[in-house]
C-alpha cells in the first residue's frame, strides 16, 4: 500500500542517483581511510559501467571471470596478483609508493611467484640446485642513499631457471627453494651468490588471465630478470627486479615492470682465477648489482 508519506521520504534510486546513494551509505564508516577507499572505488566502478553500459550477460561474464580468477588461486598460484600485474595496477601502486629520494634503487612489482619463504643461505652459496646451463655470479652491495654500505641487510632473491620456470611451477622437476635465497650482507654491505642466468618466460596462460591476454592479442612474456627485496635496518625496504641486458621482451613486458635503471649487463667472464674465487666454473657470467635504500622518514619527492 502506498501512502503520501512514502512518496515524500523514499527517493527513487535510478541510474543517476545510485552512485551518490551508495557513497552516502558509507557515511557512518568510522575508519576514514576505509570510507575514502570505498567511495573512490564505487565512483570509479560506476563511471566505467556508465561508459560501457554492459548487457546483463556481459556483467555475468565479468562476475564469472573474477570468480574463476579467485578459484585459480591456491598455495602456490596467485591469479589475482597476475591480474593486477597485467592490468598495470601493481606497477602503478609500486610507483606511487616509491617516489624515492634521489639515488635509491627504483622499485618494481613483486610479481606472483614470491609465494614461499626463501631459504636462508650464506654468501657465496648457489641458489641453483639443479645445474643450469649458464653459470652466473651475482655480487653487489646494499647501500644507503648517502653511499654508506649497510651491514646486516637482508637480501631476498628469487628467479626463474634457465628454461623460464620457477620452482613452484615445477614441483616434480625443481626442488622447493631452487632459484631462491635469503642472504645477509656482510660487514661491508656485500652479498654474493652463484646461480644460472634466468631465461625470459611467459606468465601462466592456463587461467583467466591467459584468456584475457589471448582475447587482447597480448604476448604473455616477461624479459629475463632476478627479483630482489632489500630490507636494511633503519631503511625503507625496496622490492625490485634486475633485468638481463639483451633479453627479449625488455620493450614489451607483460606486466609493465621494466625500468631502464634496472637493466644490468650479465657480462661473460673467462678468468679461471676469478672463477675459482667465486667457486664457479670457468667461463661464467658476472652481474654486479648494488641495491640502494633510503632511510626511513625521508620525505617523498
Ligand atoms: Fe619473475
Amino acid at each position: 500500500m502506498t501512502d503520501a508519506r512514502t512518496d515524500d521520504v523514499v527517493a527513487d534510486i535510478d541510474e543517476h542517483t545510485v552512485t551518490d546513494a551508495v557513497i552516502a551509505s558509507f557515511a557512518g564508516t568510522s575508519d576514514a581511510r576505509l570510507r575514502e577507499v570505498l567511495g573512490a572505488l564505487v565512483r570509479g566502478l560506476h563511471t566505467a559501467i556508465r561508459e560501457v553500459e554492459p548487457t546483463l550477460p556481459e556483467w555475468e561474464h565479468a562476475i564469472d571471470f573474477l570468480t574463476r580468477t579467485g578459484q585459480t588461486c591456491d598455495d602456490v598460484r596467485q591469479e589475482f596478483v597476475l591480474l593486477s600485474d597485467v592490468l598495470g595496477v601493481s606497477s602503478l601502486v609500486e610507483n606511487i609508493n616509491h617516489r624515492k629520494a634521489g639515488g635509491a634503487t627504483e622499485a618494481t612489482v613483486l610479481g606472483p611467484f614470491h609465494m614461499t619463504t626463501s631459504p636462508p643461505r650464506r654468501n657465496g652459496e648457489s641458489i641453483d640446485e639443479v645445474g643450469g646451463s649458464e653459470p652466473c655470479v651475482v655480487t653487489g652491495r646494499v647501500l644507503s642513499v648517502s653511499g654508506e654500505p649497510v651491514p646486516g641487510a637482508e637480501v631476498d632473491v628469487w628467479q626463474a631457471d634457465d628454461h623460464g620456470f620457477y620452482d613452484v611451477q615445477q614441483p616434480d622437476v625443481q626442488p622447493a627453494g631452487n632459484g631462491r635465497g635469503l642472504f645477509t650482507t656482510d660487514g661491508e654491505g656485500r652479498f654474493w651468490f652463484r646461480t644460472t642466468v634466468p631465461a625470459h618466460y611467459p606468465i601462466p596462460t592456463d587461467g583467466p588471465v591467459g584468456e584475457l591476454l589471448a582475447a587482447t592479442a597480448r604476448p604473455p612474456y616477461r624479459p629475463a630478470h632476478i627479483h630482489f627485496i632489500a630490507d636494511a635496518p633503519g631503511h625503507v625496504p625496496v622490492t625490485t627486479h634486475i633485468f638481463v641486458e639483451g633479453s627479449p621482451y625488455l620493450d614489451a613486458d607483460a606486466v609493465f615492470a621494466v625500468k631502464r635503471s634496472l637493466v644490468r649487463d650479465f657480462a661473460p667472464v673467462d678468468d679461471a682465477e676469478q672463477a675459482a674465487r667465486f667457486g664457479t666454473v670457468n667461463p661464467f657470467r658476472l652481474a654486479v648489482i648494488d641495491l640502494v635504500v633510503e632511510p626511513t622518514g625521508t620525505p617523498s619527492s
